[in-house]
């Protein structure tokens, strides 16, 4: 697909797209920080939470699928990218802890709190470290940002349709066709 069809992301650069995905996560867990510790809040703080998990979820797969391994590759730093991985693994266990867990749940809170932290620390190290690498490494960067549009598209529409698409009440419009009559 063509660069610039997508509106996931203003730039054509992949790192354009990369940086938008990464300060839509910080405005989120900003926004969190603002509801933290209010016990009133629990419906925004949920809704918050669903955002983040979400938004982090599809990012991490991009980035896994396609830049990492296209870096690793491209540039001699295996200790930069590894440890890229594990903050993506332990983001990836607050994440599933969370979406088991409710707004006023022991821990909730600090559970946000100290994914937000760490993915500060991480996207900190990636805008800098490996998007500099990433410049450097002669990576076509206008190619990454179609296949990171295109694939964002599709896990968004994979994992992140709306549930009341799949209401199991409703009478469904995609029923199966009768099976074809033998010529
Ligand atoms: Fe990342």
């Amino acid at each position: 697909m063509k660069p610039g069809k997508h509106n996931n992301g203003a730039a054509d650069d992949a790192l354009g797209l990369l940086k938008a995905d990464h300060d839509k996560v910080k405005a989120l867990f900003d926004a969190f920080d603002a509801v933290k510790g209010k016990d009133d809040e629990n419906h925004r703080k949920a809704e918050l939470v669903e955002q983040i998990c979400d938004e982090l979820t599809v990012h991490i797969m991009l980035e896994e699928e396609l830049v990492y391994p296209l870096l690793r590759a491209a540039i001699d730093d295996d200790e930069l990218l590894d440890e890229a991985d594990i903050e993506h693994a332990g983001a990836r266990e607050l994440i599933a802890q969370l979406e088991i867990m409710a707004p006023g749940d022991d821990h909730y809170d600090a559970t946000v709190t100290v994914l937000g932290e760490e993915m500060a620390h991480h996207i900190e190290k990636e805008e800098s470290e490996l998007f500099d690498a990433a410049r450097g490494a002669g990576i076509d960067l206008h190619d990454l940002a179609a296949q990171l549009a295109a694939r964002k598209d599709e896990l968004e529409a994979d994992l992140l349709s709306p549930p009341t698409t799949i209401d199991a009440m409703a009478p469904h419009a995609g029923a199966r066709r009768q099976p074809r009559a033998p010529n």
